[in-house]
């Protein structure tokens, strides 16, 4: 099939990767000629594991295309997907002005029968107001085109975007004519060939689902994160409560992993953006309010523990220190920073005049580009050179080659001998038994 996706953003991208790779011909289209230009000549904006072949496989086989063009991507698709970026406003709505213009530009050069497919993650209700501007471009235009504007959420994430969308656990599809759902099941088919994937939906519910899956993840590490607090003051170790709660297949063991507090582009963002949907609707989202406040709170634990270690007395406090900081992605396996824990760390440090050396395996570049030159940061080629010359060390994020490391060096290369771990990664006994003092989520201290 033809297909067209606004926005080469996170999810435009890897979307557009992935149908082009099963067979579709898919025009991607931008309006940042400089990264529409390094798209073409394979420069891939994100780091993502196995999207960098994939787009420069599918660009060389005629599959992929990337143009500033809408007029032509808009003749091209069959089906127009808009998958440009939601930020938050000022009060935590999402910002629907991108969605809306692109909705507008499809109003103004669709000439025949469209669908219209939401990728973005959008406020239940913006499948209607995106009918509205296609609507109103179409009167000006005094033509009268029929369309279908479709609700498509995508369940990305980041570090597994490929693997995620060429292996869908579930693909939402909420429309209102069958004549969109059976276009929407043709072109997801090689998706879907083993068992079927396709959940079909009115539109609002598959609007609200995409926030009532990422809140329940986002509650499910604050509620862990509140059980790390009170184990920290009752005298009990959090990681054996979470092994022996996820056993319990109604609980599950994923997303019980208490740490520095959620981060990223989506949790934080669609968590808000939700209670400010119910706020609107009359509605006081307890919970969801509960959840971003444990969160904020979390992302301010770290600090506390260090703060906590150099308030003992022999010490004389954290101005004038060195840390040592191990990762400042919000996550593993990507480079992004948006709402990462280590902000708010790196932040508290320089406020109470200590000093970081960070390593990060891939966001360095984004950290520069967020923090700038300044002296008290320092970026390192790697993680033993982070530890040079540092009194402390914080693991921020879990990236697997900081999960084994060597004790002993980690004890010669400190001069105050403590780790604090805001991911948990390592065994108290182990690092103790080198000699180190070790600070971690929920386990006592
Ligand atoms: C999240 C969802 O997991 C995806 O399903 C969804 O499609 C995506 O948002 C989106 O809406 O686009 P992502 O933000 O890429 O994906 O990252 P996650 O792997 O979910 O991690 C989010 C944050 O939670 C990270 O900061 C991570 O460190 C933290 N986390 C995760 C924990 O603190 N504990 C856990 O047990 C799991």
């Amino acid at each position: 099939m033809r297909v067209a996706i606004f926005g080469t953003g996170y999810v435009g991208l890897v979307t557009g990767t992935c149908l082009a790779e099963v067979g579709h011909h898919v025009v991607c289209v931008d309006i940042d000629q400089a990264k529409v230009e390094g798209l073409n000549r394979g420069v891939i904006p994100i780091y993502e594991p196995g999207l960098e072949p994939m787009v420069k496989a599918n660009h060389a086989a005629g599959r992929l295309r990337f143009t500033t063009d809408a007029a032509s991507a808009i003749a091209h698709g069959e089906v127009l997907f808009i998958a440009v970026g939601t930020p938050p406003d000022e009060d935590g709505s999402a910002d629907l002005k991108y969605v809306l213009a692109v909705a507008r530009t499809i109003g103004r050069h669709v000439d025949g029968p469209a669908v219209v497919v939401n990728k973005s993650t959008v406020p239940v209700g913006t499948a209607d107001k995106v009918r509205a501007a296609i609507s109103e471009e179409l009167q000006a235009r005094g033509v009268d085109h029929d369309f279908d504007v479709v609700s498509n959420p995508e369940f990305l994430k980041e570090g597994d975007a490929v693997a995620d969308c060429m292996r869908p656990d579930r693909i939402v599809i909420g429309a209102t004519r069958p004549a969109a759902v059976s276009r929407m099941r043709r072109l997801y088919a090689p998706f879907n060939r083993n068992r079927d994937r396709i959940v079909e939906m009115d539109v609002r519910s598959a609007e609200l689902t995409k926030y009532a899956a990422n809140a329940m993840l986002a509650t499910k590490i604050s509620f862990m994160n509140e059980i790390a607090n009170i184990a920290e003051r009752v005298g009990a170790d959090v990681e054996q409560v979470r092994k022996g709660i996820g056993s319990d297949p109604r609980i599950g063991w994923h997303f019980i992993y208490p740490g520095a507090g959620y981060g990223g582009s989506c949790f934080p963002k669609d968590v808000q953006a939700l209670a400010r949907t119910a706020q609107q609707y009359g509605h006081e989202p307890q919970l969801l309010n509960a959840v971003e406040a444990v969160n904020n709170g979390q992302k301010g634990h770290l600090f506390e523990l260090i703060q906590r270690h150099y308030d003992r007395g022999e010490d004389e406090g954290v101005a004038g220190k060195t840390f040592a900081v191990w990762g400042l992605a919000f996550k593993p396996n990507t480079d992004d920073m948006r709402e990462a824990s280590s902000r708010r760390l790196l932040q508290q440090l320089w406020d109470a005049g200590a000093r970081v050396q960070a390593f990060d395996p891939e966001a360095t570049h984004e950290a520069q580009r967020i923090f700038g030159e300044r002296d008290d940061l320092r970026f390192c080629d790697n993680a033993d050179a982070a530890l040079e010359g540092a009194d402390a060390l914080v693991v921020v994020t879990e990236w697997k080659q900081f999960r084994s490391p060597d004790f002993g060096r980690i004890k010669a290369a400190l001069k105050d001998d403590v780790v604090f771990d805001g991911r948990n990664l390592y065994e108290p006994v182990d690092i103790e038994a080198a000699g180190l003092a070790y600070y971690a989520i929920g386990r006592g201290r």
